[in-house]
């Protein structure tokens, strides 16, 4: 295939880097102080503040994928997902943007170049719409004449207005649309016999290859448009979508969303699970088992980047909607007849398919299938019980001619069996049956409210408690020492305390740098150990523990003494100054779209983010690394001034992306080469960082890379603690340097070697070696022959083989076989003969003999596998077969 989702995706990263737009990595699921907004639902969240001017951008045209979820808000479309073939909660938005830069005219003229020239899409397949009142983008489609007046088509606020939620920026917009013929959609199924067209809702014949929108209203509170004072471009454009579009025309088949090359990856992954436990009818086959398919792939999706951006299930906010989502997966996975955990499979699905653009996934890969599961493990033992219950209910209600199911079977549902309400609503909806909501509501809120009356006296966390308008200043930019007046205290006796003075010399966390440690004492003796020190809603906040005194002596107006732990700060200065050259470093070696996406500073090492496509190769990082050591040996000055933000920015500084700065900033030069915006504190001369060396270079997120590193004494002290592995390794292999790696080489091939004779040998001992059968065990029950084996060491693959060849010696016969695998693990497996299969099933059996062997199995009726923990009860497990196949023949 030629248009593959991910070339769709870089191809589009390609194209606006091509026309000055800074790639930037896609913001995290969970959007950053914006409290109007459970998830990131568009492109254009993260940039809010700069259509509304609260923010000056590093740049003023962007583009990225971003990763949304909409199933929530204004924006929700979890209910319509799995029953059509084009709505998710998670997807991807293609989007570039303009702040207060191009305008209407680019933003149309390069969409339809990428969509007719880069994707190559027939242009007589294309409409364009624009608001009706939007005269001007109108006339530019006009002007560019690619496309005949009547496929420029005129909509109302419903559909070519964009609005970000109730209030905030919005404008009128201009959309695309391709036209994918007759076969894509029946008019009486999917949008009530209405004509298929433009903007026709459901209408999966037409469908939207992107959106544009030209921000440039505000509405607030009250609902009225504000004109902004400069004008932008907001686009977006579903990845899915117009993969489905592209595919349908290189295949020649019309096909839906989730039949592109990354939905049918996870959907393979379920289709296995749903024939290893006996119902194999793949995808496609049937329109009910579609939507579990479909609803299962969609929500794999969403839990896995969920947990991968930090979340785990809970009961409330973020928390629960990954729990629903995961509860739902797991009821679709029932009505594919899976009756065990099987989403971590689906994850892999999403993993395999996705892991190369949002390495976040990768990398919490293990972890997230570890949660998936226990959550699906935890609902699975209720959920069963829960499906019956409302089987029970639904015949009550039909029987007396009802319609809604009753406020407190759904309350039971969602109290004892785990039941979120939508699932319920999700399950009846199949059967026309509604829930009483407001029934549910009451049942809940009396709930809630016993929940509170217990709560009630549980402690305030210090740090949440204190803060709030109370002001302090950062002065310990050159001191280690100072003195003030306590401001306000918070904790309890021999708990953690936080404490807040008029002026600090305590560096707050902050820019990547770690809080200071050190001690506060006051004028009367008492003595407060300070771990770490925050920002809070704009006051500093010193945490700690009191040794000496107690919370009565940190009352506000105590003077105290404060005194930094310097040596812990001077490190960290190290490498906040490092960080600076490695940000130079990196735009001289690999170009000026590098730019910073965050850092950590502590005491013992440095880590650095920045935005940049693939992996950074082992020669670019060499000459980073020698870059970054001539810029310390050079020893330049080190230099810091404030000034308004707008001069800084103009003086050619560096703003982090994403961060807030406020009017006047701290402006950071070292030597000619590095001018960056920067709160922290740091060296005087670059000298000062004496060595830097490079630990690792790798992937965090879609389009982000991550450098670690050492300075100082740390980076002398990771080169001689290599060294000393290398001569330990030495020592070993008994040769050095050079002379040790051939060695090795040798050791390796060698070891290949081994293995493969190992294998030769073990699949002879395991075949019988021609036939041998001493340690056969052969019963006649009931005229069924029964032959049972033990084995020592024998993996799953070879025990296949040699059931297949124990069935065609044996003819007609139930062969089981019992592998100790080693590591308290053991193997299972149960092969029928065709011709006992109607009697005798092997799923059956291996069914009733794994839970033997401490392990869960199942399979088909001719061949089933299964493993389990407990080495000691393979005989037992193997001896119970004949019994199993007494009672069943
Ligand atoms: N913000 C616009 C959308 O989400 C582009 O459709």
């Amino acid at each position: 295939m030629r248009w593959t989702t991910a070339k769709i995706r870089q191809s589009f990263l390609d194209f606006f880097a091509e026309r000055g737009h800074t790639i930037v990595p896609s913001a995290s699921l969970i959007p950053k102080g914006d409290p109007t907004l459970l998830f990131v639902n568009a492109g254009m969240v993260q940039f809010k503040d700069y259509f509304l001017g609260l923010r000056t951008p590093p740049h003023v045209r962007v583009a990225d994928v971003q990763k949304c979820l909409r199933i929530s808000g204004k924006h929700n479309d979890l209910e319509a997902v799995g029953r059509d073939t084009y709505h998710h909660t998670f997807f991807e938005m293609l989007g570039n943007w303009s702040f207060g830069d191009y305008y209407k005219e680019e933003a149309i003229r390069w969409h339809w170049e990428l969509i007719t020239r880069v994707w190559e899409i027939d242009p007589k397949l294309l409409y364009a719409t624009v608001h009706k009142d939007d005269k001007e983008a109108e006339d530019i489609w006009l002007k560019l004449g690619v496309l005949p007046p009547e496929r420029i088509l005129r909509f109302g606020d419903k559909d070519n207005f964009w609005e970000m939620g109730e209030t905030g920026p919005c404008g009128p917009c201009s959309e695309i649309s391709i036209d994918r013929g007759e076969a894509a959609c029946s008019p009486e199924k999917n949008h009530a016999g209405e004509k298929c067209f433009v903007n026709v809702d459901g209408c999966e014949r037409f469908i939207e290859m992107g959106n544009l929108v030209f921000i440039q209203y505000n509405r607030d509170a009250s609902g009225k448009l504000n004109p902004l004072a400069k004008k932008h471009v907001d686009t977006g454009t579903g990845l899915e979508r117009v993969t489905a579009a592209m595919q349908s025309i290189e295949s020649g088949k019309i096909l839906g969303n989730y039949e592109i090359d990354l939905f049918q990856t996870i959907i393979k992954k379920v289709e296995i699970v749903a024939k290893e436990v006996g119902n194999g009818s793949p995808y496609g086959k049937d329109p009910e088992r579609d939507i579990s398919y479909r609803a299962i792939a969609d929500h794999a999706r969403t839990m896995t980047f969920l947990i991968a951006d930090g979340i785990t299930p809970g009961n409330t906010d973020r928390e629960y909607v990954l729990r629903r989502i995961i509860r739902r997966a797991a009821r679709h996975g029932r009505y594919l007849g899976i009756h065990r955990p099987f989403l971590a499979a689906a994850h892999a699905g999403v993993v395999e398919a996705m892991g190369d653009a949002y390495p976040e996934i990768k990398k919490a890969a293990a972890k997230t299938a570890e949660v998936i599961t226990q959550e699906e493990s935890r609902f699975g033992e209720t959920l069963d019980r829960g499906l019956e219950l409302i089987d029970t209910e639904l015949a009550r209600i039909k029987k007396s001619g009802g319609h809604t199911l009753p406020g407190e079977v759904a309350f039971k549902l969602y109290d004892t069996y785990g039941f979120p309400l939508d699932l319920t609503e999700d399950v009846l909806r199949n059967h026309s049956i509604d829930v009483d909501v407001a029934g549910f509501n009451r049942l809940m809120d009396e709930q809630k409210e016993r929940g509170r009356a217990a709560r009630k006296d549980d402690a305030v966390a210090p740090e949440v408690s204190l803060g709030a308008g109370t002001a302090s200043r950062f002065v310990g930019y050159h001191d280690y020492d100072g003195e003030s007046e306590v401001l306000a205290a918070g904790g309890k006796d021999g708990d953690r305390v936080a404490v807040v003075v008029a002026e600090t010399v305590f560096y707050p966390e902050g820019g990547g740098q770690v809080g200071d440690r050190g001690v506060i004492e006051t004028a009367s003796g008492a003595l407060l150990e300070v771990t770490d020190t925050r920002k809070a809603e704009g006051s500093i906040v010193h945490i700690g523990r009191i040794l000496r005194g107690d919370a009565a002596d940190f009352a506000r107006g105590a003077r105290v003494k404060l005194k930094v732990d310097r040596l812990r700060r001077d490190a960290a200065r190290l490498n906040h100054s490092a960080t600076h050259i490695l940000h130079y470093a990196l735009r001289d070696v690999l170009g000026n779209s590098v730019h910073q996406a965050g850092s950590l500073v502590d005491p013992d090492k440095l880590r650095f983010d920045f935005a940049h496509q693939g992996p950074v190769k082992d020669d670019a990082l060499a000459t980073i690394e020698e870059e970054i050591n001539a810029r310390i040996r050079e020893n330049a000055a080190v230099t810091v001034e404030e000034m308004a933000y707008d001069d800084a920015l103009k003086a050619g500084a560096l703003a982090f992306f994403g961060d807030k700065y406020g009017d006047r900033v701290r402006v950071v030069r070292m030597g000619d080469f590095s001018v960056e915006l920067c709160g922290g504190t740091h060296i005087s001369r670059t000298g000062d960082v004496g060595m830097f060396k490079l630990e690792a270079e790798s992937g965090v997120a879609a389009g982000v890379r991550r450098i670690e590193a050492v300075t100082g004494q740390g980076a002398l002290e990771t080169i001689r603690k290599r060294e000393k592995i290398l001569e330990e390794i030495g020592a070993q292999l008994g040769a050095r340097d050079g002379a040790a790696v051939d060695r090795l080489e040798k050791l390796l091939a060698r070891e290949k070697e081994l293995e493969k004779k190992l294998r030769a040998m073990e699949q002879k001992l395991a075949t019988g070696a021609g036939g041998a059968s001493a340690e056969e065990n052969v019963q006649d029950v009931g005229g069924v022959k029964v032959v049972t084996r033990k084995l020592d060491g024998v993996d799953p693959r070879t025990m296949r083989e040699m059931a297949d060849r124990m069935r065609q010696k044996h003819a007609s016969a139930v062969v089981a076989l019992g592998s100790d695998l080693g590591e308290g693990k053991v193997a299972l497996l149960v092969a029928v003969t065709p011709d006992l299969t109607s009697k005798i099933k092997a799923g059956d059996i291996i069914k009733n003999i794994a839970p033997i062997v401490g392990g869960t199995g199942g399979g088909r009726p001719d061949l089933a596998q299964a493993g389990g923990r407990d080495p000691s009860k393979l005989d037992e497990a193997l001896a119970q077969i004949a019994t199993l196949v007494a009672s069943s023949s």
